[in-house]
């Protein structure tokens, strides 16, 4: 097999989206920068401005898949797809305090009865399927890829389980939070290989990143 990641490069693989206008910033303030504008580039393995960094970008999901197998060496992911995913291959050295937000339990502001065995619909099936099951409930999970909100309007669904931060989703669709799953944030990660075979670049990264965090925690409003 092809490996991208050899004993003298470094493999981050990111989160696209919103994960990833967070991230950038942070690698920048520590001096890592793709060489590619990566807002027109189609390129999927970037250079960077350090010789021995390389970025991979790719769908949020499969990030923990790309660092677990050691097709990078760390990744960058939300805490929503690590719970979902569990794995194993990967420590979570440092949380990045971005992309933050809540995993709620919402449902329609104005219920209509509540049936005896609850429809939620979520993309996170796992993470909905244990948090009922602590707490003795049964529901039926009825699993979506996104615009979770939609399943209660059209009666797919009693409740959603879905991400929170403004609220504006939820209010413009007349749901409510019902219940505080956890917060969330970005996290990295690192294989667990090369954690013992790259220690010394890996932990540098680790405690420069994590500097970068503390400094723009320092900075935030209160
Ligand atoms: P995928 O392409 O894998 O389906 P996605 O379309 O959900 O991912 P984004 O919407 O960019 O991708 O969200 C990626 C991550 O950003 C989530 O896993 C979560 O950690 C974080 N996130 C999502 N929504 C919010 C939000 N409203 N506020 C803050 N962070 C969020
Ligand atoms: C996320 C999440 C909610 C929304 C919450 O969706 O799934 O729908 O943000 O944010 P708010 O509380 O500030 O409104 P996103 O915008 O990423 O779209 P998606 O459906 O593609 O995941």
């Amino acid at each position: 097999m092809n490996s991208l990641s050899s004993s003298d490069q470094l493999v981050l693989a990111l989160s696209k989206g919103r994960i990833l206008k967070e991230t950038l910033p942070l690698l920048a303030s520590i001096g890592i920068a793709p060489l590619d504008d990566l807002s027109v580039s189609r390129k999927l393995i970037l250079d960077t401005t350090k010789p021995d960094i390389k970025l991979v970008v790719v769908r949020a999901s499969d990030v923990p898949t790309y660092v677990e197998y050691g097709a990078a060496d760390l990744g960058v992911a939300g805490k929503d797809v690590l719970l979902e995913y569990e794995g194993t291959g990967f420590y979570e050295p440092l949380d990045l305090q971005i992309a933050r937000c809540r995993l709620m339990i919402a449902g329609p502001v104005a219920p209509t009865a509540v049936p005896t065995k609850l429809r939620v619909a979520t993309k996170y099936a796992g993470i909905t399927r244990r948090w009922y099951a602590e707490r003795g409930v049964q529901v039926e999970v009825i699993k979506l890829y996104g615009a979770m909100e939609l399943a209660p309007l059209v009666g797919l669904a009693d409740r959603i389980v879905d991400l929170v931060d403004t609220g504006n989703t939820l209010r413009a669709n007349g749901l409510a939070p019902l219940e505080h799953i956890c917060d969330i944030s970005s996290r990295l990660i690192v294989n667990k290989a090369a954690m013992k075979t790259k220690h010394a670049r890996v932990t540098a990264l680790v405690a420069a990143l994590s500097e970068a965090v503390a400094k723009a925690a320092a900075r935030r409003p209160r």
